[in-house]
C-alpha cells in the first residue's frame, strides 16, 4: 500500500492524475521554476533543451516531469528505461528515430549497461551515433548525424551514475519528499480529478500518511474513496479517511511493515544502533539496494534514522512512536536531523 514503486496495475490511473503542464504542477518549486526559465531559453533559440538529470526516491514526480519537459517544449516524448536498454543497436535506434528537439525519457539510468552508455556519451555531447561496422581489418568507424534531442535521465541515486554519465547533463534537479501543503493540494486536485469530494481534513490526514510522496497520497484517495463509497458517504470524512486507513495499516507516519521491522530489528538486535546498513538488511532479509533507495529516505526526512560515521541511529523519536522506552543522552541531540 505504501510502496512508492508504480505498480502496473495503478498506470491508466497515474496517467490521468498526472499533472501536463508546468502551471499545473504542485511542489517542487525550484525544479519547476529553473524548469520553466530554461524552457523558455531553449524555444527561444530554437534550440533542444539541455539534457536534464532528475534524480531523488521513487514516486516523486520523475516521469511526470519528463512528460511536462516534452509537452512545453511542444515535442514528442519516447519512453525506455536502463535495464530495458540491453545492447547498444537498442538505443541507437531509438535515437535515430527521434524527432528533432525530441525528449528521450531514461527511467533507472543507472542501470543502463556500459556498452549501452558509450553510445550514449558522444550522441548527448555531439548528437552523433560512432557506429564499428563490419569486423576484423575491414573494420570501420562511422559516425552518424542525430537529430538534436534531449536526454531526460532519472535515477534513484545520482551517486551510482557514472562521472562521464553524469558530466553530460547540463541539467540537474533533485526532487524532495512534499511537504504536507503541497501533498494536501495534490490530493485536493485528485480528488476533483475522480470527482470525489474530499473533507479538507480528510484530504490533510492522507496527506499526512503519504510518506511525501503523491504516487503514495493518489493510491491512499483512491482506496480510502472505497471505503466512503461503502458507507454511502457524499464526501470522504476525516472519520472514514481515518478508519480506511487504519483498516490498510497505514499509521499516523505513513509507515509500513518494513519501515516498523527496520527500526524494530535496529533496537532490539542492534541497540538502537549505529548499525551498517549491509547488517540490517541481512538481518530482515531484504535488498540492501531497496532499504537504501526506498525505505530509508522517507526515515530520514521524517527523524526517525539518522546517518553516522559509523552507521544508522534509531533516534528518540522513532523510539517513543513504536512505544520504545527512550534512553537518556537523547541520540537526537547529538545528531539533529536535517531541516529541524
Ligand atoms: N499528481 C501527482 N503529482 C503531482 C504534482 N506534483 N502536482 C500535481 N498533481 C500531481
Amino acid at each position: 500500500m505504501l510502496t512508492p514503486i508504480r505498480d502496473p496495475s495503478e498506470a491508466r490511473f497515474e496517467d490521468s492524475l498526472r499533472p501536463r503542464k508546468l502551471a499545473e504542477y504542485i511542489g517542487q518549486e525550484k525544479v519547476t521554476a529553473n524548469l520553466g526559465v530554461f524552457i523558455a531559453a531553449a524555444r527561444a533559440r530554437a534550440e533542444s533543451l539541455d539534457h536534464v538529470l532528475l534524480f531523488g526516491p521513487p514516486g516523486l514526480g520523475k516521469t511526470t516531469l519528463a512528460h511536462i519537459i516534452a509537452a512545453e517544449m511542444g515535442v514528442s516524448l519516447q519512453i525506455t528505461s536502463g535495464p530495458v536498454l540491453e545492447r547498444a543497436g537498442d538505443l541507437a535506434a531509438i535515437l535515430t528515430n527521434l524527432e528533432p528537439h525530441g525528449v528521450l525519457f531514461v527511467d533507472e539510468i543507472h542501470r543502463m549497461a556500459p556498452t549501452v552508455a558509450e553510445i550514449l556519451y558522444p550522441a548527448m555531447e555531439d548528437f552523433s551515433l560512432d557506429l564499428v561496422v563490419g569486423q576484423g581489418p575491414a573494420a570501420r568507424a562511422m559516425r552518424l548525424p542525430l537529430p538534436p534531442f534531449t536526454l531526460v535521465g532519472a535515477t534513484t541515486r545520482a551517486g551510482l551514475l557514472p562521472a562521464p554519465l553524469r558530466d553530460r547533463f547540463g541539467i540537474v534537479h533533485r526532487l524532495d519528499f512534499y511537504g504536507p501543503d503541497a501533498l494536501t493540494a495534490i490530493v485536493r486536485r485528485s480528488s476533483g480529478l475522480l470527482t470525489v469530494n474530499l473533507d479538507v481534513a480528510a484530504g490533510e490526514e492522507i496527506a499526512r500518511r503519504a510518506r511525501g510522496t503523491p504516487r503514495v497520497a493518489n493510491r491512499l484517495l483512491r482506496r480510502v474513496r472505497d471505503f466512503a463509497h461503502a458507507r454511502g458517504e457524499e464526501a470522504i470524512s476525516l472519520d472514514t479517511a481515518r478508519y480506511g486507513l487504519e483498516r490498510l495499516e497505514v499509521d499516523g507516519f505513513g509507515l509500513d511493515d518494513l519501515d516498523r521491522r527496520l527500526l524494530v530489528t535496529a533496537i532490539e538486535h542492534y541497540r538502537g544502533g549505529p548499525v551498517g546498513l549491509r547488517a540490517l538488511a541481512a538481518t530482515l532479509g531484504e535488498d540492501e539496494g531497496t532499504l537504501e533507495d526506498i525505505y530509508e529516505p522517507y526515515l530520514l526526512q521524517l527523524g526517525f534514522l539518522q546517518r553516522t560515521p559509523r552507521g544508522r541511529v534509531v533516534t528518540e523519536r522513532a523510539r517513543r512512536h513504536l512505544g520504545y522506552p527512550t534512553v537518556q543522552g537523547d541520540q537526537e541531540d547529538l545528531f539533529p536531523p536535517e531541516g529541524r
